[in-house]
C-alpha cells in the first residue's frame, strides 16, 4: 500500500466472528434446522462449517452470510478433522457437544502467537458438571453418565470458558450458576442465540450466569450482532489517517471504551442508533491505556492503539492485562520509525510526526490488521507479508479500505513482478 491519504466515506461493518464461533458450535445442539444471518464470511467461520459438516451435520449456504445448519445427522462426537486443528475455537464443540450427547472428542487447541491460552478453566466447568476430562494423543475427551447443574466461580475472566460451560450447562440437569463470568457483547449473543433456541439463560452480561437447563433445545432463526473488534479497527483507521469515516452496521454502545479513548486524545467521534462517524483533522494526543475483560478496553485492539498512539503527540504507554506476549508487532513498527520500549506488559511509546513504509510481517490477526493502519498513515510504500493472519477475522479487508479511498491491493507473494514492484517502491 501507499500511505498518506486520509480515509473518507462509509463502511459497513460485517458479523462479529467471536460470537458467530460460539453460535455455530451452539447450532449442533439441536437436531431442527437453525437459520444464521450476518454471518462474516472469513477464514475462521468456514474452517468452523467445515468442521460441523465433518462431524455430519448438513450446512447450507442458503444466501449471501447466512447458513441453514441442521444437526440431525451429527455421528461421530469424535471430532478430528484436518479442520479442527486450525482453529481455536474448536474447543466450543466440547461443550455444545457434551450438552447434547453427554459426550464429545475434540483435538486439543493449538497454541497462539499472543500466550500459553490455557483452556483450564473451561475443564474446570465440564468437571463441576460431572463430566470426566480425560487428555491424551492430542485430543480432549468429555463425557458424562448425567450432567447435573452445579455452581461455578471461575478463576479467571474467560470468555472462551463462558461460552462453554454456558453451551454444556444449557442442557444440564437443574440449575447451574456460573460466577466471574466473561461480559463481552459476543458472550451475550451466544447466550441470546441459545435461549432462542428454547434454552433459559439469564444474567449474560453481567458477572452472574444463571441457567436453567432443558431437555431438548429447538430450531432457530437467528442473526448475528456486528463485529465489535471489526468497527474498532476502522475506527482508529480513520483517526491514523486523519480522516472522516461513517462506519455503518455498528451497535455504538458496545464500542463505548473505544470512543471514549478517540475522544480523549482528541479524535471526533459522533454516534448515530447504528452508525458511529469519526473525523480526525489534526495530529492526536497522548494517553495511557490498559487492556481489560469488557467493558474495559479490548485487548483485541491493543495493537491498533499503539499504533494510533505511535503517531499521536507525546509520551503514552499501552499495558496488555489479559495476555502475556501481545506486543510482538512492536518489532515490526521499529522498522517504520516507531518509537516504543516494550517492558513487561506495557509499551512505552513516545509519538512520532509520520512513520516510513516498509516490509513487515504480522505476527497475528489483531497485530496484522494495526500494521496495515500503519501502512496506511505512514510516508511511502508499505508491504504487510502473512496476511493470511488478517483474513481469519476480516472480510475483504483490502476492499472495505479500498473503497474509503486507500492506495491498498493485495499482492500474491508468489507473483515476483507484482511482489517487486512493491519491493522497488518500500526498499
Ligand atoms: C477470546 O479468546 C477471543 N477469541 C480473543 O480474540 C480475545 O482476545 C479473548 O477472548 C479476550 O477477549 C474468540 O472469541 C474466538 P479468554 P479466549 O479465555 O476465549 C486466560 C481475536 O483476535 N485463560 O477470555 O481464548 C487466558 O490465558 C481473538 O479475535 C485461562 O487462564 O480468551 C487469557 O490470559 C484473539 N484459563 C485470559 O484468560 C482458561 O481456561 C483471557 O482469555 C481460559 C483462559
Amino acid at each position: 500500500m501507499k500511505g498518506g491519504k486520509p480515509l473518507v466515506g462509509e463502511v459497513v461493518i460485517g458479523g462479529a466472528k467471536n460470537a458467530a464461533l460460539g453460535i455455530l458450535a451452539a447450532a449442533t445442539m439441536t437436531d431442527e434446522m437453525v437459520t444464521i444471518d450476518n454471518l462474516p464470511d472469513i477464514r475462521d467461520i468456514n474452517v468452523m462449517l467445515q468442521a460441523i459438516e465433518g462431524i455430519g451435520a448438513n450446512v447450507v449456504h442458503s444466501a449471501s452470510h447466512e447458513v441453514k445448519i441442521t444437526s440431525r445427522n451429527i455421528h461421530a462426537m469424535n471430532v478430528d478433522n484436518e479442520y479442527i486443528r486450525r482453529i481455536r475455537a474448536s474447543y466450543y464443540l466440547l461443550g455444545a457437544l457434551l450438552g447434547k450427547y453427554h459426550r464429545a472428542q475434540v483435538a486439543l487447541p493449538g497454541g497462539c502467537n499472543i500466550g500459553s491460552r490455557p483452556i483450564d478453566q473451561h475443564i474446570k466447568g465440564f468437571k463441576a458438571l460431572g463430566a470426566k476430562v480425560s487428555i491424551g494423543q492430542d485430543m480432549i475427551c468429555v463425557e458424562a453418565e448425567h450432567l447435573r447443574g452445579s455452581h461455578i466461580y471461575l478463576d479467571v475472566v474467560s470468555v472462551g470458558a463462558t461460552i462453554n460451560i454456558m453451551l454444556a450447562a444449557s442442557m444440564a440437569e437443574g440449575r447451574t450458576i456460573i460466577e466471574n463470568v466473561a461480559k463481552e457483547p459476543h458472550v451475550v449473543d451466544v447466550a441470546n442465540f441459545l435461549n432462542s433456541m428454547g434454552a433459559n439463560i439469564k444474567g449474560a452480561g453481567t458477572d452472574i450466569i444463571r441457567i436453567v437447563g432443558v431437555e431438548k433445545l429447538h430450531g432457530s432463526v437467528y442473526s448475528i450482532i456486528p463485529d465489535q473488534i471489526e468497527a474498532g479497527t476502522f475506527m482508529f483507521a480513520a483517526a491514523a489517517t486523519k480522516g472522516d469515516v461513517l462506519i455503518k452496521n455498528v451497535i455504538p454502545k458496545h464500542l463505548e471504551s473505544i470512543s471514549a479513548k478517540l475522544i480523549e486524545i482528541g479524535a471526533e467521534v459522533e454516534e448515530f442508533d447504528d452508525a458511529v462517524r469519526v473525523v480526525a483533522a489534526k495530529r492526536l494526543g497522548r494517553t495511557q491505556v490498559k487492556t481489560l475483560p469488557y467493558p474495559g478496553f479490548p485487548t483485541d485492539m491493543q495493537p491498533q492503539m499503539t499504533v494510533l498512539l505511535a503517531l499521536s503527540h507525546g509520551a503514552s504507554t499501552v499495558s496488555e492485562s489479559i495476555f502475556e506476549n501481545r506486543f510482538m508487532y512492536v518489532d515490526e513498527l521499529f522498522k517504520m520509525g516507531a518509537q516504543i520500549k516494550v517492558e513487561g506488559n506495557t509499551a512505552h511509546i513516545d509519538g512520532v510526526e509520520s512513520l516510513i513504509g516498509a516490509t513487515v510481517f504480522a505476527p497475528d490477526l489483531r497485530a496484522g490488521a494495526a500494521l496495515v493502519i500503519a501502512g496506511l498513515a505512514a510516508k511511502g510504500y508499505t508491504m504487510v507479508q502473512q496476511i493470511h493472519y488478517i483474513e481469519r477475522g476480516y472480510e475483504t479487508f483490502e476492499k472495505k479500505l479500498q473503497l474509503l479511498g486507500a492506495d491498498i491491493e493485495k499482492v500474491e507473494v508468489d507473483d515476483p513482478k507484482a511482489v517487486r514492484k512493491f519491493q522497488m517502491r518500500v526498499g
